[in-house]
This record gives C-alpha cells, sequence and structure tokens, in this order.
C-alpha cells in the first residue's frame, strides 16, 4: 500500500489548520480503502477550441512539442483529434467544435468572464487518469461526494464513451475523467468514427519537417507539468478536492511573495519521473482582489482567474539538459521556436547555479495557453527556483494586462 502521507514536505507557505488536519484525513482514507492503488497515471489531456482553430493549434503543437498526430475522430458537432508522443506520456486531445454557436457547460464557464468569453469555446477541459476497474472507482467517488456527467449526458456531450466524467470542479472549472485501461495495454477512446485527416495530416507533417530542420526534434521532452490558476480563497480546497480525484500527493508550497501570490506543487504517488505523469501546480493569489487598493500589491495571478475564469493557466514541457551547437538546450529550442515568429513573453531566466532555466512562450491564439519550457541540471531535484517564477508570473500579468485592454476596447465599440 502506498503511504500518500510520508512524501518529505517542501516548500514555505504555511497553510490553514483546515488543510493540514483535511490533508493528512484524506489522503489516508484514499489509501486505506485501496483508491491510490486504484487510480493510477495522467493517461490524457483534453483542450477544446472554437470552428477552424485545431488545425494551427496542431501545426503549433507538433512544432513546439514532441507530439505526433495519430488520428481524427469525427461525431456530430466535433473533431476530436488524438496526439500522442508514446505509451509512456499522456495524449493531447484537441476538440474543436463544428459549429461557432454550439452552447454547453463548458462554454458557459467561458462566458462569464471577460477575456474568457472572447473565445467562447476555447478551454482546457482537464485530464483523464487511468484506472484498473472503472466501475469501482467511478461509485466509490460518488460515495463521498464527487458527481459525475450520466452517460447520456457524456455522449450528448461527444466525450469518450468509455470514461467516466466528473462535473466541472466549482475552484478550478476543471473535469477529471477516468479510463479503464490495464497496463500495457492501448489507450482506446470510444468515440464517433475515426480517420486521417489529410488537411491536418499535411500541417503535422511540415511542422515535424521544420522541428527537425531546425535542430530541435530530440530536445524537447514530454510534459512536466501543468498550471491551474485559481481565485485566492480556493487555494487549499482545490489541492484537497484533486488530491481526492487523483492519487497524487502534497509536495508543498512556495511563497512567492514579489508578486502577491504561491505556487502549489502536487505529484504523482506512482511514478517519480513527471514525463510518465505531470506535476499538476496550483497557483493562487495570497491576498483577493478587493483588498489590492489598500495593500497596493502586484496581483497578476487573480487579476487572470477574473479575466478568463480560474483554469489552467500553462503547460510546462521538458527540454533535455544538454548543450547543443554551443547553446544550452533551452536557448537553442527558443531561438530557433522563435526564428519562426512565435513570441516570448520574456527572455531565458535562472541558470545552472539555480538548478533550473525556464521561459514562458506568448500565449496560444487557439487555445490561450502558455507554453513554458523547463530545463533541470544534473541531478537538480527542486521543482523550481522562486526568483525564477517571480519573474515568470510577471512577464505573464504584463502581456495579460495587454490582452485585457484589447478586449475591453473591443466592449467599447460595440
Ligand atoms: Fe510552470
Amino acid at each position: 500500500m502506498n503511504a500518500s502521507t510520508a512524501f518529505p514536505r517542501q516548500g514555505d507557505k504555511q497553510n490553514s489548520a483546515f488543510f493540514e488536519d483535511f490533508l493528512q484525513r484524506l489522503l489516508r482514507e484514499r489509501d486505506t480503502t485501496g483508491l491510490t492503488d486504484m487510480i493510477d497515471e495522467i493517461d490524457a489531456i483534453m483542450i477544446t477550441v472554437d470552428p477552424g482553430h485545431s488545425i494551427r493549434y496542431i501545426g503549433e503543437l507538433a512544432l513546439m512539442t514532441p507530439y505526433h498526430y495519430l488520428v481524427t475522430l469525427e461525431s456530430e458537432s466535433h473533431w476530436t483529434h488524438i496526439l500522442r508522443i508514446d505509451m509512456n506520456s499522456p495524449d493531447f486531445l484537441v476538440r474543436e467544435v463544428k459549429d461557432p454557436n454550439t452552447r454547453g457547460i463548458f462554454r458557459s464557464l467561458n462566458e462569464v468572464y471577460p477575456i474568457g468569453a472572447s473565445k467562447p469555446n476555447s478551454r482546457y477541459m482537464g485530464e483523464i487518469l487511468r484506472v484498473d476497474d472503472l466501475h469501482s472507482v467511478a461509485s466509490r467517488q460518488q460515495e463521498r461526494g464527487f458527481r459525475f456527467f450520466s452517460q447520456d449526458q457524456a455522449r450528448k456531450l461527444e466525450l469518450p464513451g468509455n470514461l467516466a466524467i466528473s462535473k466541472p470542479s466549482p475552484y478550478t472549472h476543471n473535469i477529471v475523467a477516468y479510463m479503464e485501461r490495464p497496463r500495457d495495454t492501448n489507450r482506446v477512446y470510444s468515440l464517433g468514427i475515426s480517420k486521417i485527416d489529410d488537411d491536418i495530416q499535411e500541417v503535422y507533417r511540415a511542422a515535424k519537417d521544420l522541428q527537425k530542420y531546425l535542430g530541435i526534434e530530440n530536445l524537447i521532452l514530454p510534459i512536466d507539468h501543468l498550471a491551474t490558476r485559481v481565485y485566492s480563497q480556493n487555494r487549499e480546497v482545490a489541492i484537497l478536492e484533486w488530491l481526492s480525484l487523483s492519487s497524487y500527493y502534497y509536495w508543498g508550497s512556495y511563497d512567492i511573495k514579489d508578486q502577491n501570490s504561491s505556487t502549489n506543487v502536487t505529484k504523482s504517488v506512482h511514478h517519480t519521473s513527471e514525463i510518465h505523469s505531470p506535476a499538476k501546480v496550483f497557483t493562487a493569489n495570497n491576498t483577493p482582489y478587493f483588498v489590492n487598493h489598500l495593500e497596493k500589491l502586484p496581483s497578476p495571478t487573480e487579476t487572470f482567474v477574473r479575466n478568463y475564469g480560474p483554469r489552467l493557466h500553462h503547460i510546462a514541457l521538458a527540454v533535455r539538459d544538454g548543450e547543443t551547437d554551443g547553446r544550452e538546450n533551452i536557448d537553442q529550442v527558443v531561438r530557433q521556436i522563435a526564428s519562426q515568429g512565435r513570441d516570448f513573453l520574456l527572455d531565458v531566466i535562472g541558470s545552472k547555479e539555480h538548478g533550473l532555466k525556464q521561459i514562458f512562450s506568448s500565449a496560444s491564439e487557439h487555445s490561450s495557453l502558455i507554453i513554458e519550457y523547463v530545463q533541470r541540471y544534473g541531478d537538480f531535484d527542486g521543482f523550481f527556483a522562486k526568483d525564477n517564477v517571480a519573474e515568470l508570473t510577471h512577464a505573464a500579468g504584463v502581456d495579460e494586462e495587454l490582452m485585457a485592454l484589447q478586449s475591453q476596447s473591443r466592449f467599447d465599440h460595440h
């Protein structure tokens, strides 16, 4: 049996007595009831984009990540494109709605937020977790108070029929789905009619050829972490809820005082390497927006959540440790991708002495997601450097302010 409470605690951020008490109780119960062992890695992540965007988004991902286009599942009102690296890392599901007037629960989550509303169907949906016994996991989670879409609702949403899909979290707005798949078997998504889309295949091939031409095809590794932003008051409950839905443990939290924010990290109990199951990170402001006129502290994280709603903020990809053409690999990757016109929000930050280097790309016009690259040196086993996180948070905030202004001017003219 795994002891989810036995991992050493990192970080300097203080939690409430409520958090510390329920962290122990929830994880112990998860272990003793067998749920920790029944739920395994993140098997896939799911994103929806607006009509016409998946082809260019897949081109972007094929250039900036190690993902390959595999197949498209066509259903009545969606195309679901499956991207894969291999069976050791999560799949990447890109769903495109066919009709811009599509309405539904996921669109509704975007529409109450001023910038989120500008790309109404585009949002990160959540993760699919691999389980050995779908029925047992779903029924135990229901007994613990979690709600799931019914089979009929899942079919209407045109999500794979072999999943148990939770309702969106009130704290992160993400869903968690479970998929039954015995270890060492292939991933199967029961949805629609599968085909290779020739147009997507062409864009994918061109992007992979470009990746090779730029000499970066072996430098970018699978997903390292997924970072979700939540309202300040939801930091602790968002972490506890995710730990209850997954087999992750609480690694620790760092206070990023400069940015009035904290970074909270959870990792898989079953896999030490993030490449096999990415870390899940939650970022929250330390104080709510309505005290800022008193405190006068920067608040890029709370501002992001107010503009987009709680949601995934970035996907971090690992970069292979080492040098290429006399440059550290992360510098090479950024230089080559920037040469193709993609913007980055700041220069590569950090150093060998810090243990790692990191950078944020600009947000994708298709998914609104930022790509982070992170290169760790040698046997550095820390997760991040506080100075780096402060700089990254600041840079993303500046970019987002510009987007907010643009979106504001759009509304004024209408
Ligand atoms: Fe990150």
